[in-house]
């Protein structure tokens, strides 16, 4: 029976025992955290062998010391490895230092001296829910957000080629194309192929930003494959407005990994240019150490194996908590997914922020209510994003009955009201 079939007594009834049980959750005087997708300790231990892998060998193949300054782009053998994983060729990606986000925030901040030039700010299509940083860098740059649906294929491409079409301000979309932040969703072939093509209908200097985070990051044994992005540009000759990056911050160490951005090799030179003022070069020694670490793409699925192992359970906890206490309610929808770091949970419209404030009034915190959205205003205040990764199991559980409570409580309280 859901919620909805309850009489006004029923649901006032539910509400007091309910009310009961948040109280003695208070008491308990809990301090749980479901807010960051960070890797959990164990995950991170996965790499320890990075630490001391290169046992004093400094020198690449070409005789290049990796300690010392140069090379803007990347190790050879790093920039091979990136290649692979992106399904680029080698002279289309760069590696970088720990954050890809680093990479979009600069490239976006060079592309802003071509916008400026323009008599209207830039504008960029951002599907929601998406990414909050990705929001933040539009923000800092003045930088228009046009949200756009998302879809179980991706973004709602109907919406997206209509107001590239009709607009030439917009300048790009933010992309999370494979197991997607927060929903979990990844793109389909025909997804892939008409965002390869929105160049071809936007105006000057558009940039599609294929945030490939969770490349590698699958939760089941048959993962979903993605189509190549590069390889439809280059067949739509739009190459020069892709920017696809990823990093191993999720792979290796978070906050000592190396990162990706791949594009056309006539923008990798102005960025290098670009970078070239602000720097002589990235940590080489951390990119060999990586190579040698995770070696190639066979290395990297062994590795992703381990962490599948420790994550599947985790998510699988709150998939089975969230069916076992919402499953019937109707007051609640949750996706899926099938890789990557979240659970995009939609609540009744108009009570997420209330359930995110119970929740931490009673030891939980979760994401900001609209943080999904950009300027974190979410129009229907329903969307939490869960992260699982971070907390050991049995943290996990009891975060996870918390959470349940505040929605089947302010579920409760707003049906009542209503
Ligand atoms: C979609 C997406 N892109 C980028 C990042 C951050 O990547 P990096 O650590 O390489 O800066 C995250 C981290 O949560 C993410 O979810």
């Amino acid at each position: 029976m859901t919620y909805q079939d309850l009489s006004k007594a029923e649901l006032e009834a539910l509400h007091a025992s309910l009310s009961e049980r948040l109280d003695a959750v208070k008491a308990e005087k809990l301090s749980l955290d479901l807010t960051r997708g960070k890797p959990g300790a164990d995950q991170l231990d996965l790499s320890n062998e990075l630490d001391g892998i290169l046992n004093g060998f400094y020198l690449l193949q070409d005789g290049t010391d990796v300690r010392n300054y140069g090379g803007i782009l990347g190790i050879p053998e790093a920039r091979e490895f990136g290649a692979e994983l992106l399904q680029v060729q080698t002279d289309e990606v760069m590696v970088g230092g720990n954050s890809s986000l680093t990479l979009m925030y600069l490239y976006l901040n060079m592309m802003m001296e071509q916008w400026q030039t323009e008599d209207h700010p830039p504008r960029f299509l951002c599907p929601v829910p998406g990414y909050d940083r990705h929001f933040a860098i539009c923000e800092e740059f003045d930088i228009e957000m046009t949200p756009v649906p998302m879809t179980a294929s991706g973004p709602d491409m109907d919406t997206v080629e209509r107001l590239v079409g009709e607009d030439p301000y917009i300048k790009g979309i933010w992309c999370v194309p494979k197991y997607s932040n927060p929903t979990g969703c990844t793109y389909s072939n025909d997804t892939v192929k008409r965002m390869a093509q929105l160049p071809e209908i936007a105006g000057e200097n558009f940039v599609i930003m294929w945030d490939n985070a969770y490349i590698a990051h699958h939760l089941t044994e048959t993962p979903e494959p993605l189509h190549s992005i590069m390889d439809c540009c280059r067949a739509a000759q739009t190459t020069d407005s892709l920017v696809i990056l990823a990093s191993t911050s999720k792979i290796t160490f978070a906050g000592a990994g190396i990162s990706f951005l791949a594009t056309a090799p006539e923008q990798l030179s102005l960025f290098e240019r670009y970078l070239g003022i602000a720097m002589i070069g990235f940590d080489k020694v951390n990119q060999l150490r990586h190579v040698r670490f995770l070696k190639d793409q066979t290395g990297l699925a062994e590795h992703m194996e381990k962490h599948r192992q420790i994550l599947a359970p985790k998510f699988n906890r709150v998939l089975s908590i969230l069916e076992s206490e919402l499953g019937n309610a109707g007051i609640a929808t949750w996706t899926q997914p099938e890789g990557g770091y979240f659970v995009s949970l939609d609540t009744m419209p108009g009570i997420a922020g209330d359930v995110i404030r119970m929740a931490s009034d009673a030891g939980v915190k979760l994401t900001p209510a609209g943080a999904t959205f950009p300027h974190g205003q979410d129009p229907d205040d329903r969307n939490i994003r869960i992260a699982p990764t971070f907390p050991p199991v049995e943290q996990l559980d009891k975060a996870m009955s918390v959470l349940v409570l505040c929605i089947q409580l302010c579920s409760a309280d707003h049906l009542i009201k209503a």
